[in-house]
């Protein structure tokens, strides 16, 4: 990929750089925020950090729109994370304005970027970017489930014993309490997480994925979680600009798919580089289905709390 804009130099903007540069997933960075300086500050930072571990990509950073000129794809971080007992709908008021600002200013200068929505609330922001946007949903789709799983993947490692490496896992629904984690899709070395683990401890796991995000910020209580996000997006940036046809979960559009239509959710989608390639429909039973519902209906709530401000 020649140039990335991330816009945000808060904590998750300038995690998401440190990984992006030092991998070598661009070749021009840029950080984008409100406070310029603060963006040109972390941007330098960021860049010598990279060329320490020997990586080319140039990092800069400023306030100026123009300088997403050029972007094949801008990442969204903007907007203030929420404070300990709120919920990540609580911030939307103020993060609204600030990402259909950003939107306007993707459409003046990079009008043909993919968008990555990490700002929350981020079901409903990736809604709005999209239907603001005028793309596809190919070119427009959200950060979340790729750090809900990492988080279900520790638990379960913790509560095991066995390496994270050999745990796959899969989170659907909305990036919240009502998040649909698939244990059925679970495994450890190809075996079904079931074998390993009773039906309680597996509840637990679920209850705690859940409240991942919440965990952290009543323990940071300055700050939401900002490493394990950093990582997601670059797993993300990872995956289109190296054209890597990955299977990740990504808050998508749906159009039909899992029986809802104009609502962003978290589901598994093919990321290749042309952004979201594809929605995977998996077959659901009563159970699970009724679980996605119930999250389907909280964000759609949430959709129309948005377009009633
Ligand atoms: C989280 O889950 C901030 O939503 C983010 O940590």
């Amino acid at each position: 990929m020649n140039k990335l804009t991330i816009v945000g130099a808060g904590l998750v903007g300038e995690a998401a750089a440190q990984v992006i540069a030092r991998e070598e997933l661009c070749r021009e960075l840029v950080l984008m925020d409100v406070q310029g300086e603060l963006a040109q500050g972390k941007a330098l930072d960021v860049w010598q950090a990279a060329v320490e571990s020997g990586s080319d990509t140039r990092v800069s950073g400023g306030a100026k729109a123009e300088m997403l000129a050029g972007s094949e794809m801008v990442v969204i971080t903007a907007g203030v994370p929420r404070k300990p007992g709120q919920s990540r709908q609580d911030v939307l008021s103020i993060n609204l304005p600030i990402l259909d600002g950003i939107m306007a200013d993707i459409k003046q200068h990079a009008p043909a970027a993919t968008v990555l929505v990490v700002s929350n609330p981020v079901d409903v922001l990736t809604y709005r970017a999209w239907s603001v946007s005028g793309l596809g949903r190919d070119k427009v789709f959200g950060q979340a489930g790729v750090l809900d799983t990492a988080r279900m993947k520790c638990f379960i490692a913790e509560e095991t014993g066995f390496s994270a490496r050999d745990i796959t896992a899969l989170v659907l629904g909305g990036h919240g309490d009502s998040m649909v984690p698939l244990m059925r899709y679970c495994q450890i070395g190809s075996v079904p997480l079931s074998h390993f683990l009773s039906s309680e401890q597996i509840e637990r796991i679920v209850e705690r994925t859940r409240k991942g995000g919440g965990e952290i910020l009543n323990l940071k209580k300055m700050g939401s979680a900002c490493d394990a996000p950093g990582v997601a997006i670059a797993q993300m940036v990872d995956a289109i600009a190296n054209r890597r046809n990955r299977i990740l979960p990504a808050v998508a559009i749906l159009e039909g798919e899992y029986g809802r239509k104009g609502i962003a959710m978290g589901v598994p989608c093919v990321l290749t580089e042309e952004g979201l390639a594809r929605v995977i429909a998996l077959p659901l039973d009563a159970q699970e289905q009724a679980m996605f519902d119930h999250s389907a209906d909280q964000v759609a709530r949430d959709i129309a709390e948005m377009e009633a401000l």
